[in-house]
């Protein structure tokens, strides 16, 4: 939402005051009122006060099948972060609205790599080693980008169908350029056995290329990170492993190597769940991805031993901006006719994301 005057966040801060039980009731009776008209879609890491009311969940992929493939609802209330509800537009027709309950809901990895940046990355790059690479980037970014790489012949991955769509790349392209997250680029650079001699970084920032041999270079990383992610060590493997011999590890691959490669597993919030979902009761499992779903799942099998990974960690601020008041106002909004946060990708960026977006699901 974006609140202009004093009289506008006066009026939101109410949300705030108003009993809970309130809003529940009030969103309930709105969604019920718009029916098939309406879809409530959530990410895997919104908080529980929000996730009661989604009609469908699920992790980044997920999401953007979701959204490809509905048509009926005209209206979906997108609870999640920016790029999510970018893309969700993206995909669906000129006839259907996104909304976004707070539109500073962001991702500070999307927000690591720029159009001005990567122009300037592609030029040096393209100046040194031809036309034969490819640009690929991870769902986490903003459109602008996606655009960039899919009038680029590129394509997006998310971190259930990286390392099809990366060995798929690789194939057609002596060398990529994946970005922003440079996690999720080396641990599928080398899941796909590549070596680190065979990956690069790139300094966004100081716009130059980070390689003891560029000739032997296949894959470029931009020098992205999840701050969430940053938060899951090595060390508090170890600890864990010391105090529990039988423990199993789990861990998301925005995760740095090193973590990945102590872990016993690595996956997109879907793969985690199916993890857990699938190990038999008593099993002692730790979770090194965003408190909401570890706390869900936490919840939600008791008969299992599930920790966090690092019990000290923070949750993603941003996915977090969503909250029962965000969404009581969004829904307020709505049935007055009056849908605010409604966010829409301009045309002219909006058809070379689609055809990056597209081969994803292709390929997915
Ligand atoms: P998933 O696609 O695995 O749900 O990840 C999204 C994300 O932002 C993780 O930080
Ligand atoms: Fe972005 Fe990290 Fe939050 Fe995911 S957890 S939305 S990558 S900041």
């Amino acid at each position: 939402m974006i609140l202009t005057s004093l009289k506008d966040k006066v009026a939101f801060n109410r949300y705030y005051d108003e009993p809970a039980a309130d809003q529940i009731a009030r969103i309930t009776r709105i969604k019920k009122d718009f029916g098939d008209d309406l879809l409530l879609v959530a990410h895997h890491y919104q908080k529980d006060e929000v996730m009661q009311f989604a009609d469908a969940r699920g992790d980044s992929l997920k999401l953007a099948q979701i959204a490809a493939n509905t048509h009926q609802a005209k209206k979906i209330i997108f609870c999640g972060v920016h790029f999510m509800a970018e893309t969700a537009d993206i995909l669906t027709s000129d006839q259907q609205s996104v909304v976004l309950p707070d539109p500073m809901a962001g991702c500070s990895m999307a927000d690591m790599a720029n159009s001005f940046q990567l122009t300037q990355a592609w030029a040096k790059l393209t100046a040194e080693f031809g036309d034969d690479i490819l640009p690929i980037t991870y769902v986490n970014s903003t459109a602008a980008i996606k655009s960039f790489v899919g009038d680029h012949g590129g394509v997006v991955v998310t971190s259930s169908n990286a390392k099809n769509i990366v060995s798929w790349a690789l194939h057609r392209a002596k060398r990529l350029l994946f970005l922003p997250d440079q996690h999720l680029g080396r641990n599928t650079a080398l899941d796909l056995g590549l070596t680190p001699e065979n990956i690069g970084l790139w300094l966004a920032r100081e716009n130059q290329l980070q390689a003891e041999n560029h000739q032997a270079l296949r894959v470029i990383l931009w020098d992205g990170y999840c701050s969430v992610h940053q938060q899951f060590k090595v060390e508090q493997i170890n600890a864990l492993r010391e105090k529990y011999p039988d423990i199993k590890i789990i861990v998301h691959p925005e995760c740095a190597h090193e973590v990945v490669a102590a872990a016993d597993e690595e996956g997109s919030t879907a793969a985690i769940i199916n993890y857990v979902k699938q190990a038999p009761a008593g099993a002692r499992i730790a979770i090194g991805t965003d408190n909401n779903l570890v706390g869900r799942l936490i919840h939600q099998y008791p008969d299992k031993q599930l920790m966090f990974l690092n019990p000290f960690s923070c949750s993603c601020i941003l996915m977090n901006r969503i909250d029962l008041p965000h969404l009581a106002w969004t829904m307020d909004q709505l049935a007055a006719g009056q849908p605010g946060n409604v966010i829409t990708v301009a045309p002219e960026i909006a058809s070379g994301a689609k055809k990056a977006l597209d081969r994803m699901l292709l390929l997915s």
